[in-house]
């Protein structure tokens, strides 16, 4: 018997390849199969390396990257207890405010899901409000101001920052809001890094690319590829860097 179980291996690996190659066909499929495996990555890396804070999402809609957090961000008993906070205006996007919000998906109001809808599909997986998870309804521009809300009703540390907010306006928000917050060794996710207007670069791509202009404490190490849409980088202090290294090194997806 044993001396047959290793020409099962080959026809077993082809069919595994030939089913994957099948499931990603489905581009829904697809989809959550990049974004498990970023969170996956993301979530190992942080406890790995010791960098401590909570998950923060910007853009969170029915809580499909959400809940995949709430899963990787307690997949090892070992792992700290992260805060997960959701930040949306729980009403679908905003209008757009200049052509760097362009993009034939991107319509005020789409992507709306109401905030007790939200509570009921995240407590729906085990989550508990409160506990586990906290959210912060309203648009970034009024929530994300300075000042806007009491200390105790934000994070005070943030390891992985999820934005998946799309509009150029939107994200311009989240990173001002982010700004104080960069720490070395956090990580940084665009789901939208891919998804541009056809005459322009909008979006989140657009807000990053104009925020990398005005912040220079830190170096934005590319990390993973989320799929063909999205990016994440693992954020570097500069003064820990030799020189001024900026190069782009270990990208993979
Ligand atoms: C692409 S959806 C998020 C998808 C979500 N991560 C998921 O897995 O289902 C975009 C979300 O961003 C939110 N959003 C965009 N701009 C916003 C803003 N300026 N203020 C608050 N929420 C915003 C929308 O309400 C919407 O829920």
């Amino acid at each position: 018997m044993a001396k047959f179980l290793p020409g099962l291996f080959g026809p077993l690996n082809s069919l595994r390849k030939d089913l994957r190659a099948r499931l990603l066909r489905d581009n829904r499929w697809a989809d959550d199969w990049y974004r498990r495996e970023f969170f996956r990555a993301a979530f190992y890396a942080l406890h790995f390396n010791g960098i401590a804070g909570d998950y923060a999402e910007f853009g969170c809609h029915d809580a499909k990257t959400f809940r995949m957090a709430y899963r990787w961000s307690r997949a090892h008993r070992r792992m700290p207890k992260r805060m997960l906070w959701a930040f949306d205006s729980f009403q679908g996007l905003p209008p757009a405010e200049t052509g760097k919000d362009d993009h034939p998906a991107w319509v005020a109001g789409a992507m709306a899901t109401d905030e007790a809808r939200f509570h009921r599909l995240c407590q729906g997986a085990g989550m508990r409000q409160g506990s586990d998870y906290r959210t912060v309804p309203g648009f970034y521009s009024d929530t994300l101001r300075p000042g806007a809300l009491p200390a105790d009703a934000l994070p005070r540390e943030i390891a992985l920052a999820y934005i998946d907010c799309d509009l150029h306006s939107s994200t311009r928000d989240v990173l001002n809001y982010l700004r104080p917050h960069l720490r070395h060794g956090m990580v940084v996710a665009f789901d939208d890094w891919h998804c541009i207007a056809a005459g322009a670069i909008s979006g989140e791509r657009a807000a990053f690319l104009e925020f990398l202009e005005t912040e220079d404490r830190f170096h934005f190490l590319p990390f993973r590829g989320i799929d063909w849409y999205g990016m994440s980088f693992v954020v570097e202090d500069r003064r820990l860097l030799p020189g001024r290294a900026t190069e782009m090194i270990g990208y993979r997806t």
